[in-house]
């Protein structure tokens, strides 16, 4: 039983505003990506991370993961990342050696993931479930809209039961077998997804959610820099 992380790292991050590939913008004055990686080999279930990077950047991202301290017995792989996150951790999961049986996909963007919570993932894969996401509560009401032309008031369609509302984080763990099925069977379709698991979610596969950590929160925006800082900031304290 071996288990390994995916970290899709080859997104732009637009929506951060401009500069360097989101993942390779400084955190308490290291990439987000070394934490990302940092907090995958933390856990002692992990025993290889693939990084995937932009597809023009993979030398400097292997100059930077050789430059940052990582634990010794976490293997490294950097391969090439595609167009879309999908197609991305897609060229992740063709980069794991045959004996991986488990797998993490972990969003470069949530740096500052605890590794207890990435081992409660790893234990429910390791104990049966084929697809496990961390997730929290939702503190804001959701509504379903139907969106119009932009700048106009949107109709709502739905509220959702808030209590019944989970908010998913990752790192997402799955049975790699299954995995990759949901993988073909959505390059088949042609469909699009956010989500590891909304995809094998699409297959019949029953995913579960277990407890998140406010902490695994996705840097998207300007201000969630500012709280991922104040959180290193508080560590370090
Ligand atoms: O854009 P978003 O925040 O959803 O990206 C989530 C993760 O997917 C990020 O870590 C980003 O680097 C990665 N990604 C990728 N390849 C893409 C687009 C996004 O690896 N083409």
């Amino acid at each position: 039983h071996r288990t390994a992380a995916v970290i899709p790292a080859a997104g732009r991050g637009v929506r951060l505003g401009p500069g360097a590939p989101k993942a390779l913008r400084a955190l308490g004055g290291t990439p987000m990506l070394i934490h990302a990686v940092r907090a995958m080999a933390r856990s002692r279930a992990v025993s290889l991370v693939v990084v995937v990077a932009p597809s023009d950047g993979t030398a400097e991202v292997r100059h930077l993961l050789d430059e940052h301290a990582l634990p010794e017995r976490t293997e490294i792989l950097v391969v090439p990342g595609g167009d879309t996150r999908q197609e991305s951790v897609r060229a992740g999961l063709d980069a794991l050696p045959a004996d991986i049986t488990s797998v993490l996909i972990h969003d470069a963007a949530r740096p500052l993931v605890p590794v207890d919570t990435v081992d409660s993932v790893v234990e429910a894969v390791r104990d049966g479930a084929p697809a496990v996401v961390p997730a929290l509560p939702l503190a804001d009401t959701v509504k379903e809209v139907e969106p119009g032309a932009p700048g106009r008031p949107e109709p709502v369609v739905a509220t959702p039961e808030r209590a019944r509302l989970r908010a998913v984080q990752t790192p997402q763990g799955f049975d790699l077998a299954t995995l990759l099925r949901a993988h073909e069977a959505i390059a088949v379709s042609g469909e699009g997804a956010t989500d590891d698991a909304g995809m094998v979610e699409r297959t019949g596969v029953t995913v579960v959610v277990v407890p998140g950590h406010e902490e695994a929160f996705k840097v998207t925006r300007p201000l969630d820099l500012v709280l991922a800082e104040a959180v290193l900031a508080r560590r370090r304290a």
